[in-house]
Order: C-alpha cells, then sequence, then structure tokens
C-alpha cells in the first residue's frame, strides 16, 4: 500500500507529504498520527526545519468527512487529531509549508502555526467550519485574529469566506506566491535558508515571537472540548451527510 504520508529526511530537514491525492489530501486518522510522529521526533532525530507538503492541486482538504461523521455518531473526536495539533503547536522545530491547489480546514489552519508559507498562485484556502455546523479548531480562534485582525478572521472562519492566494499573502497567511510547480522547491530553499542560520539564534528569537505555547495548547483544547459538542450536532450530521451522500 502507498504511504499516506510520505516522511524524508535529508540536510537536517525533515518533509513531511501528505499523499492522499486521490482523495484531495482529506486526513484520516492513521495520517495525523504519521504526521504528529514526525513533527514530535523531529528535534531528537537532529531535524531544524519541517517542511509539510501536498500533492499537485491538493495541499489538504481538511478532516475525511467520512471519518467526522463516523465521530458524529461515536460522539467525540479522534484522539489522533488532538495529538496533531498539539505536535504542531509544541514543535521547537520551525515549520515551513509549501501549499498548491486546496487547502481546506485543517489545510488551512495548520498554516497558522508556521514559521514561513510558500503558496502556488492556484492555491486556495478556505475554513467552512461554521457551514459544516462546527466551530474553528486548531488554535485557528486565538491565531487568525492575532495574524490578521478580527474582521478579516470574522469573514473566513465564521463566514466561510475562501482566500485566493492574492489574499492570503495580503492578510500574512502566506510569504510567498510561486508557479505551482516551483512550490516545493521553494518551500525547501525557505527550509535550507533557516538550518543555515545559527540554530541557538533561531530557537530563542522563535521562542519569543510565538508566545506562551501553552496558551495556544489550551485553546486548541476548549476549540475542541466545543468542536465535540458540535460533532454530535444535528447540524453537523447532516452537512456531513449531505457530502458523503452528494450526487455528482
Ligand atoms: N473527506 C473525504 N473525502 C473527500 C474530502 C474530505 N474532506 N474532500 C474530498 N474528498 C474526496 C471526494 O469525495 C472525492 O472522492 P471520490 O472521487 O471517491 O468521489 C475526491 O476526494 C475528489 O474530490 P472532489 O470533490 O471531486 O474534488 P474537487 O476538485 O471538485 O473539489 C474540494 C475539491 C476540496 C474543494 C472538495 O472536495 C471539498 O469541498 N471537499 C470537502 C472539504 C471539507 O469540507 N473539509 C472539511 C473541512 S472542516
Amino acid at each position: 500500500m502507498t504511504d499516506l504520508v510520505i516522511v524524508r529526511d535529508a540536510d537536517s530537514i525533515r518533509t513531511v507529504r501528505m499523499n492522499r491525492p486521490d482523495k484531495k489530501n482529506a486526513l484520516t486518522a492513521p495520517m495525523y498520527r504519521a504526521m504528529a510522529r514526525a513533527i514530535d521526533t523531529a528535534a531528537g532525530d537532529g531535524i531544524r526545519c519541517i517542511v509539510i507538503l501536498g500533492a499537485p492541486g491538493a495541499f489538504c482538504a481538511g478532516n475525511d468527512l467520512h471519518e467526522f461523521l463516523a465521530a458524529a455518531k461515536a460522539g467525540m473526536l479522534d484522539g489522533d487529531v488532538v495529538t496533531f495539533l498539539h505536535a504542531l503547536a509544541r514543535s521547537p522545530v520551525p515549520l515551513v509549508a509549501g501549499v498548491q491547489g486546496d487547502a481546506v480546514g485543517i489545510g488551512t489552519t495548520l498554516l497558522l502555526h508556521c514559521d514561513y508559507v510558500v503558496a502556488g498562485t492556484d492555491a486556495r484556502f478556505s475554513t467552512p467550519f461554521v457551514r459544516l455546523g462546527l466551530v474553528p479548531e486548531a488554535g485557528s480562534s486565538l491565531l487568525a485574529p492575532r495574524l490578521m485582525g478580527h474582521r478579516r478572521a470574522f469573514a473566513a472562519l465564521v463566514m466561510g469566506h475562501g482566500l485566493d492566494t492574492a489574499a492570503a499573502l495580503a492578510c500574512g497567511l502566506v510569504n510567498v506566491a510561486v508557479a505551482r510547480d516551483q512550490v516545493d522547491a521553494r518551500a525547501i530553499a525557505a527550509a535550507n535558508e533557516i538550518v543555515a542560520l545559527p540554530p541557538e539564534a533561531v530557537a530563542a528569537s522563535r521562542r519569543l515571537m510565538r508566545g506562551p505555547v501553552e496558551h495556544i495548547v489550551a485553546r486548541i483544547d476548549e476549540e475542541v472540548s466545543l468542536f465535540g459538542e458540535r460533532l454530535r450536532s444535528g447540524e453537523a450530521r447532516a452537512a456531513f451527510e449531505a457530502f458523503v451522500n452528494r450526487k455528482r
């Protein structure tokens, strides 16, 4: 079976590539688990920068909606999702992302934890949580307003307005836009630039800039609790069933 997450190390850089292109890189529990492990073990493995990549045309379509439906029936969010969110927030290693195509839900909110983001000119970012009967996750209710201001964050996280690459650049979600076939190379180049810097100074600067990690983790946990309640709601279940049963 093809690996759904491909992890490779070279030159102190770990690339973590989501690899479920036939499902637009919708994330399943084993994928969250593999990504959390890749992030959690990086520092101990001598890694100095992690690069998160997707597939052509699909960075990540968010959580697998079949699994959300199962979670709605079980009445709780899968523990692997939470482990991944904590790993993202607690990563002592700088995170870079390269986004091609669609970045939906966690595909967009994970970028709020990244230190540098490269996007293809074809990228599309969306966070349709409320339309799905849910609430924002991954610390985005804290990090998105901090990054782009309350009103732009409200339009994205609550009203579900998508952003194209130009809008993502304008609000600071993305550092640089390149042709889509240049995204991975440009993200690796950024990682190389970071690992060439004095590592202790990078780590200390990053800690100062991010503020207390436990504030972010506490917000993630608060969101997870509400998210679990929303998953059990009729609104959410109806939205998941509509996607799963859609006719095309
Ligand atoms: N969960 C499960 N399967 C998903 C998925 C998801 N989040 N997103 C896409 N897929 C699957 C589709 O069901 C389809 O599978 P099929 O070929 O077996 O029917 C395949 O991926 C391709 O998706 P498709 O919708 O045909 O691609 P598209 O290019 O027209 O649209 C998206 C891409 C990402 C815009 C669209 O798939 C989408 O909106 N997905 C749902 C995103 C979402 O709401 N995520 C949760 C956020 S909290």
